[in-house]
């Protein structure tokens, strides 16, 4: 570094922030709070507008031109030179971002660090299972660590910045990006969300092994219609504010950094024009001090959306809403200049879009160490780890969902002589890295005949044939997986969709098995052997035959690098497995949406009554109801009872229920608890899941399982727009699932 800016450097060195929660209290953090903000002053004073605009450029080359593969080319040395980047997409690795990062800091006027991001989804190098999969464990410390561990690789490869996690609710299966987030389920939802920001910041943003959250897309980017991406997001400001925002705040409370702007619109305004999103509520209400990011050349898309006619247009809208730094659409690059010197937008709408992000490069320490996370040992030494291939592993292992076991056909005794793995996700390294894989190989993936192999050793006898493709309609292959199947004393069988199925432009249109998949399914089943269906997807998949037919099922997802070894684990019962449905499962793609939470009509459908909310060809119920998953043992529940039956606004409702494990195996359970509010000042969701926990016993034995909720988590949008509890009477479930479990009444009173 050349003297001139150590001396820069020297300056800021005492002042790097606390970063948890952003806006945090208490004298120190306050005092530290302010001299960042006297810093920032300072460096304000001394950019130029242009350098200004540029802090709020995210630099990218396109897709796979980017400059991890071709090298830095001496146009980006001039224009970080120029003070023209603010961030990198894509840019990673030590040795190329420490170039681009000294280039910033010795060779430019402004010498502010770079900020580079990427999305590190679930892993970096080792691939932990997709996030959706992941909400199944309802593990949200287990989630905690995997996280950890994605911060660590990828911030010693240079990595600053994370776009995760993905926090859109998602109740429509045909939506591909279902996979990336946590489900359906706002509580849960939240608890994911805080999950991953805590184990992406870690504790202080300044630690070199974290990386800066981004939770994304705000906001109801999954509800769009239709299920098919992009697409206009039509719901009410209540449905915003009581689903689809909660998981956004609790990620804003858990102290995330940043907020991707989502690509749809809300009645008619799109995110990234969207003052009322990006100012009133999240600066305003939640006091969020961040910043926001748009996502890609989602500012350019306003023209398209038909709300801007001009990208100058754009530019400004989108600015003045509160979106502060351009993600690759470079309408900021060449528009601000010439709006900012003419006066149409303000020197100070853009001073604190700038202010918002020179506090974030603060807290991460980069004014302190621009190169951070810059040490080629490092680098080599975090990847791929033991330690993190043990957690991949654990975290698939919880991420598995038993959906059918007739007559404990699984764990599968050790003593099974042949064993046929059949499918086209059986001996398949690929597809179960699933969407967003990070920097995953499929060289480093275990898959399920690896796995299967690995469990079984030298004792059984292992056949696979493939049958047929995900997708393809060949079934030439059929004769060689009927004839291993014959072979066989049992077959598990592997189908699902490919990697790309799901993910971002991954919607489907039916939620079937791909391909001939059913047809290879049949034709097993009619070899009279008994099967294990593995089902390997990025979304709840519609298999009415299968859950009908077929006597064992095990959702398994996209389990990431330990695909196999998990699988196998409980395939043979070295585990039980625990994970519960972070999402309903259709009958058919024509009950979509579904889901739990869903409000009870004026005509429920509660019985045969013709004129009633329902199908005359079909059960309104799913098929696999949220929170929904079986264990190699089972569990009662009895004795609910609460602490007080009558409860103030501001009171905590305690609640104990008896768990017995009256099986014969020990296992874990994933308890939960939901509330029925009876009437509001507007209706309510006939179920709300307020708690859950999981809880590990022994077989016989009992536990007395607690829960204390708060009153003030039964708060809704009433029909004055303000979020209250009411008072009023209650049903409370405490349960294994959506459906069923212990019941009790208890009254909310005004007090
Ligand atoms: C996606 C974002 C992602 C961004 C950067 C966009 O297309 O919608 O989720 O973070 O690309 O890769």
């Amino acid at each position: 570094m050349k003297k001139t800016s150590l001396f820069l450097f020297a300056g800021f060195l005492a002042v790097t922030a606390p970063h948890r929660p952003l806006c945090a209290a208490g004298p120190a953090r306050e005092a530290r709070n302010d001299r960042v903000e006297r810093a920032i002053d300072s460096i304000l004073a001394r950019l130029t507008p242009e350098e200004k605009i540029g802090q709020l450029l995210q630099y990218s080359g396109r897709w796979s031109d980017t400059v991890v593969n071709r090298g830095i080319t001496l146009e980006e040395r001039a224009l970080i030179r120029q003070g023209r980047v603010g961030s990198f997409l894509n840019a990673f690795g030590t040795g190329i971002t420490r170039e681009l990062q000294r280039i910033a800091v010795e060779e430019s006027h402004a010498r502010i660090p770079l900020l580079f991001g990427l999305d590190v989804i679930h892993g970096f190098r080792t691939t932990f299972p997709i996030p959706l999969a992941q909400a199944a464990s309802w593990d949200p410390a287990a989630v905690e660590r995997s996280t950890r561990v994605a911060a660590r690789e990828a911030s010693a490869a240079g990595v600053h910045w994370t776009f995760g996690p993905m926090v859109d609710i998602a109740r429509d299966p045909r939506w591909g990006r279902i996979a990336e987030g946590a489900g359906e389920d706002p509580f849960l939802g939240a608890a994911m969300a805080t999950a991953q920001v805590r184990g992406y910041q870690g504790r202080d943003l300044s630690d070199p092994t974290t990386i800066l959250a981004c939770a994304k897309h705000f906001a109801a980017y999954g509800a769009a219609e239709g299920g098919r991406d992009y697409n206009t997001a039509e719901i009410s400001e209540r449905t915003l504010r009581d689903v689809y925002l909660v998981p956004f705040k609790a990620a804003v409370d858990a102290g995330a950094g940043t907020l991707m702007a989502s690509f749809n619109e809300i009645d008619g305004v799109p995110s990234s024009a969207n003052k009322h999103l990006l100012t009133d509520i999240l600066r305003n209400e939640w006091k969020f001090d961040g910043f926001v990011v748009s996502d890609w050349n989602s500012i350019g898309e306003l023209l398209n959306h038909g709300i801007a006619a001009t990208r100058a247009e754009a530019a400004q809208k989108s600015l003045e809403a509160g979106l502060d730094m351009d993600m690759a659409s470079d309408v900021y690059r060449d528009n601000l200049p010439a709006l900012v010197k003419n006066g149409k937008v303000s020197a100070k709408i853009l001073d604190t879009a700038v202010r918002r992000i020179l506090r974030i490069k603060f807290r991460l320490g980069l004014f302190d160490d621009p190169y951070r996370s810059c040490n080629p040992e490092t680098e080599k030494s975090e990847m791929l780890t033991p330690s993190h291939i043990a957690a991949a592993r654990e975290m698939a292992r919880e991420s598995i969902v038993l959906l059918k076991n007739q007559s404990d056909l699984l764990p599968l005794r050790r003593d099974t002589k042949t064993i046929a793995v059949i499918g086209p996700l059986a001996d398949n390294r690929h597809d179960p890295l699933g969407p967003w894989k990070g920097l995953g190989e499929a060289k480093n993936v275990v898959s399920l005949l690896d796995g299967v192999r690995n469990a079984v050793g030298n004792s059984a006898s292992v056949l696979t044939a493939r049958g047929c493709t995900i997708s393809g309609t060949d079934t030439a292959g059929f004769g060689e997986a009927v004839s291993a199947a014959r072979c066989a004393d049992v077959i598990v069988l592997a189908v699902g969709e490919s990697m790309d199925m799901s993910g971002e432009a991954g919607s489907r249109s039916t939620l079937d098995l791909p391909g001939r998949q059913e047809d290879l399914v049949h034709v097993i089943m009619g070899t009279g052997k008994p099967v294990i269906l593995v089902l390997m997807n990025g979304r709840p998949l519609a298999i009415p035959w299968e859950a009908e037919h077929v006597p064992a099922i095990l959702e398994t997802w996209f389990l990431g690098l330990q695909t196999g070894n998990a699988i196998g684990d409980v395939l043979f019962g070295a585990v039980a497995p625990s994970g519960k449905l972070p999402v309903s499962f259709p009958r058919t793609v024509g009950q979509v949406p579904i889901y739990y939470g869903h409000k009870n009509t004026g005509r429920p459908d509660t019985s045969n009554e013709h004129f009633s909310s329902r199908y005359i060809d079909l059960p309104s119920s799913p098929l696999y109801p949220f929170g929904y998953g079986l264990s190699y043992t089972t569990f009662s529940y009895s004795d609910l009872t609460l602490e007080r039956q009558s409860l103030g606004t501001a009171d905590t409702l305690r609640a104990n229920m008896t768990l017995t494990n009256t099986g014969q195996r020990e296992g874990d359970e994933i308890v939960q608890l939901y509330v029925r509010d009876l009437a509001g000042s507007v209706t309510r969701p006939v179920k709300e899941l307020k708690g859950f926990q999981r809880v590990h016993l022994a077989p016989g034995a009992s536990a007395i399982v607690p829960f204390s909720v708060p009153v003030a988590s039964f708060a809704f949008t009433g029909l004055d727009m303000k979020k209250k509890v009411e008072p009023g009477s209650f049903i409370l479930w405490v349960g294994p699932s959506s459906v069923g479990g212990e019941q009790t009444t208890f009254e909310v009173v005004e007090r």
